[in-house]
This record gives C-alpha cells, sequence and structure tokens, in this order.
C-alpha cells in the first residue's frame, strides 16, 4: 500500500494520531526487524518508547494509526525507502563534547607519549558510533593540539554511524553554543568559531578539524569493516549497551581486528569486555590495548 493510500483509508472508528497503541504483533516483528537490522535489543518495556519515536514517522507516511503504519512499512515495496527513517527513528543519540573525560586525559597523557616513544608519525583514529559528531571533533581537538604543541603525529580520523541524521549534523560541524561548554577555554578559543552576533546560538568547529575528519555511514551489524588501514585507535562508546552479549561480543572482535598491535580500544564506561576471549589488556578505565 502506498502512502498516498493510507492517507485516504477510511475506517470504522478513526482513532486521533498520537494516541494509539501498537499491537502486540506488530510490534514483535517491528523489534525483530530492528534487532536484525541494527542489533538494538527492543524489549517489551521499550513498547511505549518506540511508539513515541514512530509518531512522527506514521504522520509523515500518512498512516491514521501505527498498526497502519506497520501494514505500510512491511509491505515489500516500502521496508528497503522506509526502513533507513524507521532506524534513525529508533537509534539514541545521546553525546557530548568531552564525554567520559578521563579517557582523552588518558589519550593526551599517557598514550599519544608512548606512541611517540614507538616513533609512531601519523595517527589512524575512528569513533565507530560516533552521533552527531562531538567525540570525533573532541579527539580532533585533543590530536590536533597535541601535533601542534609537539611536531606531531599527524592524524586522521574515521567517524561512522548507522544513523544518516545524525551523520549530516557531524559533517556539518554546527552545534547549539551551549554544547560546547565542556571544551576547555584554550580549545574553545582555537577550534571553535562563534558568531559575532550574540544574539545567534549556534557554533561551528573550525576547517581545519572538519577537514581532518571523514564521515561515513557504517552498520556495526555489518560483517566486515570496510575501514582500510588499521587504527591506532578505535572509540566505540556507549552503543554496546544496546546490544545483546553475543552481539557485543561478535562487534567488539570484528573492532579488534581493526586494530594495529599496540593499538588502543575505548569503550563506554558502563560497558566491559568481561567474558570475551579476546587479545587485550586493560590499561586504564574501559581503555584496552591489542597485544
Ligand atoms: C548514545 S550514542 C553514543 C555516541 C558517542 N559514541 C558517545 O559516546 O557520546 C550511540 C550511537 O550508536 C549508533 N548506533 C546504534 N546502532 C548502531 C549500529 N548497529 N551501527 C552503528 N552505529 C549504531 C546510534 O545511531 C547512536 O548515534
Amino acid at each position: 500500500m502506498t502512502a498516498a493510500a493510507m492517507a485516504t483509508r477510511s475506517s470504522p472508528s478513526p482513532q486521533p494520531h498520537g494516541s494509539d497503541p501498537m499491537s502486540k504483533r506488530n510490534f514483535a516483528r517491528l523489534a525483530a526487524y530492528i534487532y536484525d537490522y541494527s542489533g538494538i535489543k527492543m524489549p517489551e518495556s521499550k513498547k511505549t518508547m518506540l511508539e513515541g519515536r514512530l509518531r512522527r514517522r506514521q504522520r509523515a507516511a500518512g498512516a491514521q494509526t501505527l498498526d497502519d503504519y506497520c501494514d505500510y512499512i512491511f509491505a515489500e515495496q516500502n521496508l528497503a525507502e522506509e526502513g533507513l527513517s524507521l532506524i534513525n527513528a529508533v537509534t539514541t543519540n545521546k553525546t557530548d563534547f568531552f564525554r567520559e573525560p578521563g579517557h582523552f586525559d588518558y589519550l593526551s597523557k599517557v598514550i599519544l607519549p608512548e606512541m611517540a616513544a614507538r616513533g609512531v608519525r601519523s595517527i589512524r583514529a575512528w569513533s565507530a558510533a560516533c552521533s552527531t559528531g562531538p567525540e570525533p571533533y573532541t579527539l580532533a581537538m585533543v590530536l590536533d593540539d597535541h601535533a601542534e604543541t609537539h611536531g606531531g603525529p599527524a592524524y586522521g580520523i574515521l567517524a561512522t554511524d548507522l544513523d544518516t541524521d545524525v551523520l549530516e549534523t557531524a559533517r556539518s560541524g554546527i552545534y547549539p553554543r551551549e554544547l560546547v561548554d565542556p571544551v576547555p577555554d584554550a580549545l574553545q578559543r582555537k577550534y571553535v568559531m562563534f558568531p559575532r552576533d550574540a544574539a545567534r546560538r549556534d557554533v561551528r568547529m573550525v576547517p581545519a578539524l572538519r577537514s581532518a575528519i571523514g564521515f561515513a555511514r557504517l552498520n556495526l551489524m555489518d560483517e566486515r569493516y570496510p575501514v582500510g588501514e588499521p587504527m591506532h585507535l578505535v572509540f566505540c562508546r556507549n552503543v554496546l549497551i544496546y546490544f545483546d552479549k553475543p552481539t557485543q561480543k561478535q562487534v567488539v572482535s570484528r573492532l579488534v581486528d581493526c586494530l594495529k598491535p599496540g593499538g588502543y580500544l575505548f569503550l563506554g564506561h558502563s560497558e566491559s569486555i568481561t567474558g570475551h576471549d579476546l587479545p587485550l589488556t586493560q590499561v586504564a578505565n574501559t581503555v584496552f590495548r591489542k597485544g
């Protein structure tokens, strides 16, 4: 059924938009689709949250009820297109500049000197669930500032996410002014452009940072991660929590395959690799060294 047909379909007792719950059957098939595609768990306890997040998609499709919307997306010809918007609506994108700041301290005080001692002249870093971009831009600030004050190493950052909407924001490098509050003043002066007009509430990352980061869509559920040469640093923070244990294990194992020996993996503070048999040594809180 097309979106237009949905819009004109009559119902004997139409529900007002925004109040109908989804049937258990439709919740189950949506949850299965989301899990298979993205790895994101959708237990029964998240039904109300999912309903809330899909209202806008329901309206956009012109569907009277969430169940009508489900019929619409599961019609074979619609899934490919609407699936993308559905997944964008389902992801949780909370992020911050200098989130879990101990990681960036450890990077500049321990890892970068250690890599300098090993003669590393160019660093490849990957932010593997970058959301709207504060994580890769924080990383870029730290690496760029270090390079300038220590005469290197050069660096390049790959930043990926499943959600195409957040990638668009990340590419623009434009944020509400208050979001950069956690960035230390000296780094704000160097890397953040504030508009002359004080009434404007947006700021932008400087071009040098924007051009140091390549943004791309990558689904961590994919069997291979086509990221090119192995990385010195992989940040995969605050995304494993949405996956179940077997999926976490597969994802971490594929991330480790993308690390150079002596490279570092950063997970979120509430994430762990306990019980996974991987060539990693924990060196700080949720920081692991390969080999
Ligand atoms: C809570 S944010 C974390 C952002 C950032 N790493 C941080 O710690 O601030 C989680 C991100 O993971 C992304 N994500 C969820 N499932 C994914 C998948 N299968 N592949 C890639 N990214 C995924 C979401 O789109 C979201 O932007």
